[in-house]
C-alpha cells in the first residue's frame, strides 16, 4: 500500500510517501519544513504555528509527491497526526487530510503522534521491531513502554512533570542558549572538558534510588522539574555574567543527570521484561550522548539499542505514514468526523488505554 503521511502537530510541517507493510516499509520521500520563526520567541507560539502550517502544507505535500515520482491519484491512503499536540496546528493537517481523502475517494486514518515516534526507528533499522523496551522522549512526552508487538503497548513509566525535551528547552533558556535547547545543550556539554571546568557542577539524579523495587510507583517514573530548579539555583549562585566555562559545565552536569536517569529506568525495564532490544524515539533520541550511554548500559544486559537518525528522531511524516500503514492493514480507518486533540491517550490494539 502507498500511504501519504501528514504531520503538523507542533512546529514542523511534514509530508511523506511510504510504501509497503507495517513490517516492511520503504520511505519514497520525506519533506520536513521546520518553522524557524519561533526562535525569535524562544518557544513555539501556537497561533503562528497554525498559520505557518496553512501556508506551507500544500507545497510540502506536492513536493513529497513529486520527490516520490507519484501523482495524487497513485496515493492509496492517507495517515495524519490527530493528537496529541497543538490543537490549531493539528487541525490544519487533519482538515487537509480529510479533504484530500474525500476528493480522491481513498481511506484515511488518524495517528497518535507518540505511536508515530515508536515506528520511526524501524524505517531505518529493520531489526527495530517488537518485542522491545521503548523510551520515547520528546518535547511534550517522556514514556517508558514495554512493546510486546506493534499495537500491544504497556506503559511502565512516564514523567511526573516536565518532559525530557521540555527540560532541555527550559535549561537552555536559563543558560542563555537558543531554542530548541536540546542540540544547543548537547553541544555546550561537549565543550565542558575543553573549557576547563570539567566536573565542577553535579546535580542529583531525580527519582533514582537504589531501594526502589518493581511495583513501586516511582520505579519507572521520572521527574525533571527538580533538576531544572537545581540548574536555576546553580546559575543564581554563580557570579554573573555566566562565563563560557561555567555555562558548559552546568550544561554537562544537567545532561549527565538527565541521561543517567533515563538510562537507568530503561535498563530496569529491560531487566524486568528480559527484552533483547531497546528502541528510542522522539526528538531527544537525537542526542548522541544519550544514545551512547544507553548502548553502554543496555548492551551489558544483552540488549541491542536502536535509535533513529536525527532526521527521523524529530517530528516527521514518515513515522506517521508507517504507523498509519499498521492501522490501515488491520482494516482501521477514520471517519470524516475525526477530530484533533491536544491530549490523546495511546490505546493498544485491544483499545485499552495505556
Ligand atoms: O519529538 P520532537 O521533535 O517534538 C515533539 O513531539 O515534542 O521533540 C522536540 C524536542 C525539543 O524539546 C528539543 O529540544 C529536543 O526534542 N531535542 C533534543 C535534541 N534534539 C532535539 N534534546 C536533546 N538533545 C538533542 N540533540
Ligand atoms: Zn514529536
Amino acid at each position: 500500500m502507498r500511504v501519504l503521511g501528514i504531520e503538523t502537530s507542533c512546529d514542523e510541517t511534514s509530508a511523506a510517501v511510504v510504501t509497503g507493510t507495517a513490517d516492511e516499509a520503504a520511505v519514497e520521500s520525506l519533506v520536513i519544513l521546520s518553522q524557524d520563526v519561533h526562535r525569535i520567541f524562544g518557544g513555539v507560539v501556537p497561533e503562528i504555528a497554525s498559520r505557518a502550517h496553512v501556508t506551507a502544507l500544500v507545497p510540502i505535500v506536492e513536493r513529497a509527491l513529486s520527490d516520490a515520482h507519484v501523482t495524487r491519484e497513485q496515493v492509496e491512503a492517507i495517515a495524519v497526526t490527530n493528537g496529541p499536540g497543538l490543537v490549531g496546528a493539528l487541525l490544519v493537517g487533519v482538515s487537509f487530510a480529510k479533504a484530500l481523502a474525500y476528493a480522491l475517494d481513498i481511506p484515511f486514518v488518524g495517528v497518535h503522534h507518540m505511536e508515530g515516534h515508536l515506528f520511526a526507528t524501524a524505517l531505518e533499522e529493520p531489526d527495530a521491531v517488537p518485542p522491545f523496551t521503548a523510551l520515547l522522549v520528546s518535547g511534550g512526552h517522556t514514556l517508558l513502554l514495554d512493546v510486546e508487538a506493534w499495537g500491544h503497548y504497556r506503559q511502565l513509566g512516564r514523567t511526573r512533570d516536565d518532559a525530557a525535551g521540555e527540560a532541555f528547552d527550559k535549561v537552555a533558556k536559563l543558560l542563555g542558549l537558543p531554542y530548541p535547547g536540546g542540540p544547543a545543550i548537547e553541544q555546550e556539554a561537549r565543550n565542558d572538558g575543553a573549557k576547563g571546568e570539567n566536573g565542577r557542577y553535579r546535580f542529583a539524579r531525580p527519582m533514582l534510588r537504589r531501594d526502589q523495587r518493581p511495583g513501586d510507583a516511582d520505579y519507572y517514573d521520572v521527574s525533571f522539574s527538580g533538576l531544572k530548579t537545581a540548574v536555576l539555583n546553580a546559575v543564581r549562585e554563580t557570579p554573573a555574567p555566566l562565563t563560557p566555562a561555567s555555562r558548559a559545565s552546568i550544561a554537562r552536569a544537567f545532561q549527565d543527570a538527565l541521561i543517567e536517569t533515563l538510562v537507568e529506568k530503561t535498563a530496569r525495564a529491560v531487566r524486568h521484561f528480559k527484552r533483547e532490544r531497546v528502541v528510542l524515539g522522539g526528538g531527544v533520541a537525537g542526542n548522541r550522548t544519550l544514545v551512547a550511554a544507553m548502548r553502554d548500559r543496555c548492551e551489558k544486559l544483552g540488549a541491542r539499542v536502536f535509535a533513529p537518525s536525527v532526521r527521523l528522531a524529530t517530528d516527521n511524516a514518515a513515522m506517521i505514514a508507517r504507523a498509519g500503514l499498521f492501522h490501515l492493514e488491520r482494516g482501521e480507518q477514520s471517519a470524516l468526523d475525526l477530530n484533533a486533540f491536544a491530549s490523546l491517550p495511546l490505546a493498544d490494539a485491544r483499545g485499552t488505554i495505556i
